[in-house]
């Protein structure tokens, strides 16, 4: 389940009800999807769209999303670092970023207003749904891996803008959900 932290309150939303308001509130769409469908975190892409085709339905209509896929990334995946550097600076995109987690952790920080930024900890089951425009970034958790359906308004896929703003340099990218446990290394 997602889990936001409230910095200036020092405090952090577990609550799955509260913390789907306070994104809310912030023009983030955040679900947790229960039971997911029994398909297995590391079938095929196309098993796993198949599985969730009706969800996918729904948030197409939802946001006038085209297309569908599954992102896979892990410690393992070449180029892994350059990777994540396109994506771990402040950005925006011109269309919404949505994500539903199948496997792994993952770390956004937003920065809904100019002041606060808001770290928000997914994992399996969690969707998300960044409105176009919105400043963020992205890391991994300390497993480095996340596998994700991504859904895009325009087939020729996203590019990020970057804010330059130099924020994300202000902020460890580590996640800090009580369900996160940190692979021994
Ligand atoms: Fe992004």
């Amino acid at each position: 389940m997602a889990i936001v932290k409230i910095i200036d309150e020092n405090r952090t939303v577990t609550d799955r009800q509260s913390v789907a308001e306070y994104l809310m509130a912030r023009g983030v769409r955040c679900e947790h999807w229960t039971p997911a469908h029994p398909v297995e975190a590391d079938s095929p892409a196309e098993e796993i769209l198949k599985a969730y085709a009706r969800e996918i339905e729904r948030l197409k209509a939802l946001g006038g999303y085209v297309t569908a896929d599954v992102i896979d990334v892990n410690a393992q995946t070449p180029g892994l670092d350059s990777m994540l550097a396109k994506f771990n600076r402040e950005h925006w995109h011109e269309e919404d970023e949505v994500r539903f987690i199948i496997h792994g952790h993952g770390l956004f920080h937003i920065r809904p207003e100019e002041s606060r930024v808001v770290p928000i900890e997914v994992e399996a089951g969690d969707l998300i749904l960044l409105p176009k425009g919105m400043w963020h970034w992205f890391d991994l958790c300390a497993d480095r891996q996340i596998r994700a359906i991504r859904l895009f308004q325009n087939s020729s896929g996203w590019t990020p803008y970057y804010t330059e703003s130099g924020v994300d340099r202000n902020f460890q990218p580590m996640c800090f959900g009580p369900s996160y446990i940190a692979p021994q290394v």
